[in-house]
């Protein structure tokens, strides 16, 4: 059979696969659709389990990200593992994670949710607080791996605490409004520069653990608190730049739209208060 010097694969209406991609797996069609700064992502509603977690992301959005930044067989890392969403993602593209969780409680339904799907590939959750994720991996011994992505969403600072109106209704069925009461759980550091200093902690060790052009995201918001705004995705994105030989380099932002929420009376006929329907997914990559 005459050997084809075609450099692609013809997917048909899925697009080209070019043989010499060096990053995922993606056809040429998909890679630009992805490169879109923005998307949609209408979260399925939460069962009665995956609701005891305040703040999850939907699979469907770490998944696309993982698609975009790894090929199968790949090492994914999640270091604010909640209720275990990336290492779900990550199996069902047959990907390996790792994913870590402080909050006992978090990591158990995280763990439970993975048992009802069955990975092929290596996905392990470990309990723990990232800002000694070096030491947790090596008591694992994990350390060897070198993450090909990391994607997480840390504790939006001290979003949890406020007494909003989705906050209330949890409240009134019962659920969960904080994470935990740990020090250890960045969400409980009320103060503001003090959060943002830990978290770039924990990306220190996360850096450390990713390979040499190796990608991160992180999914985070700016928040509003007593009447201002806090800058914490833009501050999240500046102070990872500012690590020394640590420092990650930002590539992008992706904006997450929520068209799925609904507009409530905020400020009207007062001031300036907005529906804040989007969140930032903040694209950085480990280079030299
Ligand atoms: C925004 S949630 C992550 C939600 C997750 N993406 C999901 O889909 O379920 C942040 C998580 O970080 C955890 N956390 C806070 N501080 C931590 C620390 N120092 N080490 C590890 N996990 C931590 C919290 O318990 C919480 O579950």
């Amino acid at each position: 059979m005459a050997k084809s010097k075609k450099n692609y694969i013809d997917l048909g209406k899925k697009g080209r696969l070019n043989k010499n991609n060096k990053l995922n797996s993606l056809t040429g069609k998909e890679w630009i659709k992805f490169t879109k700064s923005w998307f949609i992502h209408r979260p399925a509603r939460r069962n009665n389990r995956e609701i005891l977690h305040p703040a999850k992301f939907p699979e469907s959005l770490v998944k696309e990200f993982i698609e975009f930044f790894t090929r199968e067989n790949e090492w994914v890392l999640d270091p604010f593992l909640g209720s275990g969403s990336t290492l779900l993602a990550a199996g069902e593209t047959n990907r390996n994670a790792v994913g870590v969780e402080l909050t006992k409680k978090f990591f158990k339904i995280a763990n439970d949710r993975l048992k009802e799907k069955n990975c092929k590939s290596n996905i392990l959750s470990l309990q723990g607080d990232s800002k000694e994720l070096s030491t947790i991996l090596k008591k694992n011994k994990l350390n060897e791996i070198k993450f090909d992505y990391v994607i997480t969403s840390p504790p939006y600072w001290n979003q949890l605490e406020r007494n909003n109106l989705r906050q209330k209704n949890r409240s009134e069925k019962d659920l969960a409004t904080k994470y935990s009461v740990n020090k250890k759980d960045i969400g409980n550091i009320k103060n503001y520069e003090k959060f943002i200093e830990e978290q770039a902690k924990i990306f220190d060790e996360v850096f450390e653990c990713t390979k040499e052009d190796g990608y991160l995201t992180i999914i985070t918001n700016n928040v509003y608190y007593k009447s201002k705004l806090f800058p914490l995705a833009f501050d999240t994105a500046i102070s990872l730049t500012k690590r020394g030989d640590k420092s990650w380099v930002l590539k992008d932002e992706k904006i997450w739209l929520q068209d799925d929420k609904p507009l409530i009376a905020l400020g009207v006929n007062n001031a300036w208060v907005s529906n804040r329907h989007h969140q930032y997914c903040l694209i950085f990559r480990k280079e030299k």
